[in-house]
């Protein structure tokens, strides 16, 4: 496997491009690939099942591409389908779940609120990350349908998504809450809109450095960090590519050209 091939990154939709984002920032010798699955977003109210053959048929056609790492920018994914990809593919595999011990470690008043995907919540890997990491601090979570679609739409702010925004997070107001894990990878992009409303004084805590810190981590460890300069992002989507390119000058800053992919 050669020092410069690519990192394959996948997320059901625009989501996984706040993780992007910050894999490019960090490590921004490496040519990044990018499989948006917006022709079937929203995984979150599906079932792991269904995930997982999504997941693989994904991973299939990055390792195509002459992946030589894979990143699941997408907390959903990492919970149904993380351990059959690693199962499967000799490579490093890096996934990401929400924050719990950072916002463990940084609430006040003991009370975290978790913002994340039903299917995010009702995993045994979240039950397992609590087990291991809330200790004393009670961890309140609230299923957030309705948030994904409109950052798939480059609708990161306005009166629909304030709405939506305050109906989930009042209640973790209400149970004390000083610390929101944005337990999904969309939501950063609604970070903006979240400030507007929240009190001062509430942290909002995400996962796309970490993920980019691990994967330098596993990556090294592996002597797979590429030592010439990046060949520049590509992009697919399991949607239109136009959908797809629109959003990108919203949420990635910049004019890309987005191939069709299906699988
Ligand atoms: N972006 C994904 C996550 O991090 C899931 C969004 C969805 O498709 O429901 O959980």
């Amino acid at each position: 496997m050669s020092n410069n091939a690519p990192v394959g990154v996948f997320d059901s939709g625009v989501g996984g491009l706040s993780v992007l984002g910050e894999i490019n920032r960090l490590l921004p010798q490496e040519t990044l690939l990018y499989v948006a699955d917006s022709g079937h977003v929203p995984y979150g109210e599906k079932s792991a099942e269904y995930i997982r053959e999504r997941s693989r048929k994904i991973a299939s056609f990055l390792v195509e591409q002459g992946a030589k790492a894979l990143v699941l920018a997408c907390n959903t994914a990492t919970a149904a389908a993380v351990a059959d990809l690693r199962s499967l593919y000799d490579m490093p595999v890096v996934g990401m779940e929400p924050a719990v011990k950072p916002a463990a470690l940084a609430t006040r008043t003991g009370v975290v609120g978790v913002l994340a995907t039903t299917g995010t919540l009702q995993s045994a890997r979240f039950a397992a990350l609590l087990d291991r990491f809330a200790g004393a601090v009670r961890v309140v979570t609230q299923p957030c349908p309705g948030l994904v679609e409109c950052v798939e739409r480059g609708e990161l702010q306005g009166q629909h998504v304030e709405q939506l925004l305050r109906s989930y997070t009042d209640p973790l107001l209400e149970a004390g809450c000083d610390t929101l894990i944005l337990g999904c990878t969309h939501y950063p992009f609604l970070r903006a809109q979240l400030m507007t409303i929240l009190p001062s004084g509430i942290t909002l805590v995400d996962t796309g450095a970490a993920v980019a810190r691990q994967l330098r981590a596993r990556l090294s460890e592996a002597e797979l960090l590429a030592d010439g300069a990046s060949q520049g992002p590509r992009f697919w989507s399991t949607a239109a590519p136009k959908s797809l390119e629109d959003v990108l000058r919203v949420l990635w800053g910049r004019n890309e050209t987005v191939r069709a992919l299906s699988v």
